[in-house]
């Protein structure tokens, strides 16, 4: 798939997630097969960029190109403003968040709520391409409610502004992120644009992988929460794309190290008190579904060091990794 000048390596997509896609696990998804990793939205807010968190999330130290920074906002001038900050910090493509439901972002008018003004969609996406020199994506719901699924509306406007891809999530904004995707909308779109379109939601196996590709000719798909704690998820499906086979899942000695790596990244990245904290849900995930996950969760959610931290995961991998070996 390319995007402007980028051809990625591949067709797989880290889809943004507020809160978790932050520099270490964007360069663990791609250093684990993810062909693009979308940092967590920046606010458009001038006012919020000298926070700590602005301030890390247009951290793009040592990420592997092409950096792809998302942005929010209902504003086009603020929008621009935006866009040129982050490429002046290292963005190598800017992506527009017309997709996410949060009240936060939909009470300012902003997120899939823009989607309800066709107008000023076309107004922002204009104004956001013309103020930098780097591609410019966007990311969209198939409209606000299923009765105004104007999906295919937008995706006309943002290849007319200037739009290089456009991922499309499944949903209505109404919808948030109850039901199943549905993919008819996406697979209409793909139909009505020449740009390339990246199908979102609800992928989680291989298999779903290369049904909603066909099913929907998109160029490529994104994934989120199924990268949750399963990052390597992005070589199962590259292999399984590539030869039509299963690639076995990884072992527990090597879901320990990708997850210690993580954690130590996760400390250098934030420091100990916000790294610990982020680190919590990460682990969480990592250990959802293992035997005696849910007790080792209790005890661990409450450990404030990193040392501590670090030690009592890997103790419990070593204890699961035990069990298999007696298992076997
Ligand atoms: C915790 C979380 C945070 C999210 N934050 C954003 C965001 O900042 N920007 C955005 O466009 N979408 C955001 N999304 C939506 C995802 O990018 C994606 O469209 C959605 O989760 C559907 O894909 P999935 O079924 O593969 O998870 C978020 C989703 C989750 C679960």
């Amino acid at each position: 798939m390319q995007i402007g000048p980028y051809k990625l390596a591949n067709n797989l997509v880290l889809a943004p997630m507020a809160g978790v896609t932050d520099r270490p696990f964007r360069q663990l998804c791609k250093r684990l097969g993810a062909g693009l990793a979308v940092s967590e939205m920046v606010s458009s807010n001038s006012l919020l960029w000298g926070s700590d968190k602005t301030r890390r999330r247009a951290d793009h130290q040592g990420e592997t190109a092409p950096r792809a920074v998302q942005i929010a906002g209902a504003d086009p001038h603020m929008m621009a403003a935006a866009a040129r900050y982050n490429v002046d910090h290292g963005a190598q493509i800017i992506d527009i968040n017309m997709g996410c439901p949060a009240k936060k972002v939909c009470h300012v008018m902003a997120g899939s709520a823009l989607l309800q003004d066709e107008h000023l969609v076309g107004r922002i996406l204009t104004a956001v391409v013309a103020a930098v020199d780097v591609p410019v994506t966007l990311k969209i719901r198939t409209g606000w409610n299923p009765q105004q699924r104007n999906g295919i509306a937008v995706a006309r406007i943002a290849e007319q502004s200037g739009i290089q891809a456009l991922a499309v999530h499944g949903r209505t904004r109404a919808c948030a992120y109850t039901g199943e995707a549905e993919y008819d909308t996406i697979a209409a779109i793909k139909q009505q644009v020449n740009i390339p379109v990246i199908a979102n939601g609800d992928i989680r196996t291989p298999e779903q992988a290369k049904y909603v590709l066909d099913y929907t000719a998109a160029d490529g798909i994104m994934i989120g929460r199924a990268a949750q704690g399963r990052p390597w998820i992005f070589e199962l499906i590259n292999h399984y794309l590539q030869t039509g086979t299963t690639k076995a899942e990884p072992e527990i000695a090597t879901i320990r190290r990708v997850m210690l790596d993580h954690l130590q990244d996760l400390y250098e990245f934030y420091g100990e008190y916000i790294g610990v904290r982020m680190a919590r849900k990460h682990i969480s995930w990592y250990s959802k579904g293992q035997p005696g996950g849910a007790a080792f969760r209790q005890t661990i959610n409450r450990v404030e060091q990193r040392h501590e931290q670090l030690a009592q995961t890997a103790t419990f991998f070593d204890r699961l990794e035990a069990q298999v070996g007696l298992a076997a």
